[in-house]
């Protein structure tokens, strides 16, 4: 992404500012966190500070007022520090490679935020996201108020600047969503690749175990080897019966020959998530009773892309799949029509949620779990589902437009109980894919790799 874009998205920030009654937002990017002793966790900038600056230095904060004027502290520049931890921008290099209007070092934050927020409306943050973030507000409030008397006035109100950040974020530009098809294929080559390595593992007679964490070990291979810089979350790699636990993490349980493995992994590019999910049989052959689940999972998905375009609700496509689900868990056996009625009445009772608990998508974008409002604010409450078999009234979900990225991602958890067909126990199958709400529909950016069961067999055949 190039200069200008951020400068562009720090100019939206200032016009609502604005349009708010003025005032000045204030963001500190994530903390450095100690995972033991002086041993830190991986670094990972915050993603709304990214969004606004492209900058991945900890340590940094960035403050823009209402009339656009862009100020960011970060480290300074420190040769002992940059031996041992690396590289710094440093403030004097920040404008020209930031485009920020002036910048300062870190150390400088407390003496200029008081000026920064001198006779403004209001300071505009993120809320609750930040610890510590409201008591340093509330200090700089303080050194303002005690100079009243001088004539200078402190801001009299608080405002959450995530509202707006989210609703900007929710949108995708062609940038974002060039990094997000991006992303979606080093993924998707991350999937085949574990699915063929898994097809040719079990065709080595008197092989040595071949467990979850190698296909884990396949995934991250070919993450980094196409320059992603990380899994976007931490990859569940499940055998059998693991694939029934929604956040289970690749373990060491054998694949054995005849059972499903679910993987359900994404990489991060450039600060850009993606999120798939496939289910394919250890050996390269489904059974029958995996067969008639996976194509029943596969069909809820179909419904879900078809609900999926401008105007539809993002709550459309979970409808659509649990009524495909619905009419299948019936058809299969899986619910009795004698205790659980038509389809209508699973559906009312969300008696289907015994084998599909989750939702079926979320937004995606620099976050896996990306930010933006699930409900159509501008619209009133209306009675609707609550998904737990009862009724509540509340805002609509909300209407899709171009440029929002969704994940579509239905499922079928089969525990072993009374008078659920002894077949399809302990199978457990999801498929994902990201969709990119696009103007006549949508498009499905992680389709590298197949979702068809024919597809998968070949492929796995000719691995
Ligand atoms: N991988 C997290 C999710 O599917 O929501
Ligand atoms: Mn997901
Ligand atoms: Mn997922």
């Amino acid at each position: 992404m190039d200069r200008s874009t951020y400068s562009r998205r720090r100019m939206e920030v200032a016009r609502v500012l604005r349009e708010g009654g003025g005032g000045v937002a204030v963001l500190p990017t994530a903390p450095e966190r100690i995972r033991n002793r002086d041993t830190h966790y991986p670094y990972r900038h915050d993603s709304y500070f990214y969004y606004l600056t492209g900058f991945t230095e900890p340590d940094s904060w960035l403050v823009i007022d209402e009339q656009g004027r862009s100020t960011l502290f970060c480290r300074p520049r420190d040769p002992e520090r940059e031996i041992w931890d690396g590289y710094r921008l440093g403030p004097e290099a920040a404008p020209a490679a930031l485009g920020v209007d002036a910048a300062f070092p870190v150390e400088a934050l407390d003496e200029q935020l008081p000026l920064l927020l001198a006779d403004r409306a209001a300071v505009h943050y993120p809320f609750g996201l930040h610890v510590g973030l409201e008591n340093r507000v509330e200090g700089w409030l303080a050194q303002l108020r005690a100079q009243e008397r001088r004539g200078v006035a402190a801001p009299r109100a608080l405002r959450d600047l995530t509202v707006a950040l989210d609703d900007m974020r929710l949108v995708k530009d062609e940038g974002e969503l060039a990094l997000m098809r991006q992303a979606g294929r080093i993924s998707a080559a991350a999937h085949l690749r574990a699915m063929q390595y898994s097809a040719r593992w079990m065709r080595e007679p008197g092989g040595t175990p071949w467990r979850e964490y190698h296909l884990e070990a396949e995934l991250l291979h070919e993450f980094r080897r196409r320059g992603a810089q990380a899994p976007a979350y931490p990859s569940i790699v499940a055998a059998g019966a693991n694939a029934c636990v929604l956040h289970y993490a690749a373990g060491a349980t054998e694949l054995k020959p005849g059972e499903l493995c679910l993987i359900d992994a994404g990489c991060e590019l450039d600060g850009y998530a993606s999120d798939i999910t496939r289910t394919f049989p250890v050996d390269g052959r489904f059974t029958a009773p995996q067969r008639e689940l996976y194509e029943l999972v596969l069909a809820a998905q179909e419904a879900a892309v078809a609900a999926t375009h401008p105007g539809a609700r993002q709550r459309d496509a979970h409808q659509a799949a649990v009524r495909v689900l619905s009419e299948g868990m019936l058809a299969l056996g899986l619910l009795s029509r004698d205790r659980h009625g038509s389809v209508d009445d699973v559906i009312d009772s969300a008696a289907y949620r015994q084998f599909f608990m989750h939702g079926t998508g979320h937004w995606i974008g620099m976050d896996v779990h990306d930010v933006g409002n699930y409900l159509q604010d501008d619209e009133p409450p209306v009675e609707q589902p609550d998904g737990m078999g009862g009724r509540v009234v509340k805002k609509p979900s909300r209407r899709l437009q171009p440029g929002m990225v969704v994940t579509l991602e239905p499922g079928l958890y089969v525990r072993p109980a009374e008078g659920v067909p002894e077949r399809y126990w302990n199978l457990g199958i999801r498929i994902e894919d990201d969709a990119v709400v696009t103007p006549g529909g949508c498009e499905l950016i992680t389709r590298d790799v197949p979702v068809a069961p024919d597809e998968i067999e070949a492929l796995m055949r000719e691995a």
